[in-house]
């Protein structure tokens, strides 16, 4: 199988503007708040039927234990562990998936603040042995996934792999931490698809670009 697309996603180049909003249906509150809409709701969820497959692939006939990190990745985790289980029906090699779920937060505004904190349950001895997918919205520098994986390898799983939606191209990118990328995309702060700006958005399909204003109205 072909592991650049694995490894880096469908890349989002730079100059890419987005789709005109007009050309989609969307929430009409955010009518202002968005400038574009970035990557489509049926583009997301195809590229995410691929990932399952690949990941299918990885585990081969194990279980899998999957650690979903809240917020921001509880869509993109609900719709991967469905393909993951209709793929498997269909081709008779069903994993079988227990989904587990930590929460994460490091931003505040559009900017990531220094400390990490894992909020609720941080005892994850029941990955002991196990073979763990971790499945986040977002990697950008990596600071927070570096964090996690140290956190999940003190349980002493027996592997453990990331799979992140978007991957960010920024200084010092962390693709290196990612096993299944959905899309590499530039520096833009985006949301939707369950991705927030201080909590909103996440009702929103598809992921898109905010605006100055939605950045305005909603700021903290
Ligand atoms: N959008 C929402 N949340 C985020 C982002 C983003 O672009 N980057 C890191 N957390
Ligand atoms: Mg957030």
């Amino acid at each position: 199988m072909d592991n650049a697309g694995m490894k880096r996603g469908i890349v989002i180049k730079d100059d890419w503007p987005g789709h005109s909003l007009d050309l989609f249906t969307y929430p009409e509150h955010y009518h202002k708040d968005i400038e574009c809409v970035y990557i489509p709701h049926g583009v997301i969820m195809n590229r995410i039927e691929r990932l399952a497959h690949y990941i299918m692939d990885d585990f081969g006939d194990k279980n899998i234990m999957v650690l979903c990190v809240l917020k921001g990745g509880y869509k993109f985790c609900a719709d991967l562990v469905e393909f993951i289980k209709v793929l498997g029906r269909n081709s008779n090699k069903y994993l079988e998936t227990r989904v587990e779920f930590i929460r994460l937060k490091s931003y505040l505004n559009d900017q990531s603040t220094e400390d990490l904190h894992i909020i609720g349950s941080s005892d994850l001895s029941f990955l002991r042995g196990k073979s763990v997918l971790i499945v986040e919205a977002i990697v950008d520098t990596g600071k927070t996934m570096k964090a996690l994986l140290k956190h999940v390898e003190t349980f002493e799983p027996k592997m453990v792999k990331v799979a992140g939606l978007l991957v960010k191209r920024v200084p010092n990118m962390a693709q290196s931490l990612t096993d299944y990328v959905g899309f590499e995309i530039p520096n833009h702060f985006v949301v939707g698809y369950a991705l927030d700006y201080n909590e909103y958005f996440r009702d929103l399909n598809h992921i898109c670009v905010i605006s100055n204003t939605g950045k305005m109205k909603y700021k903290v």
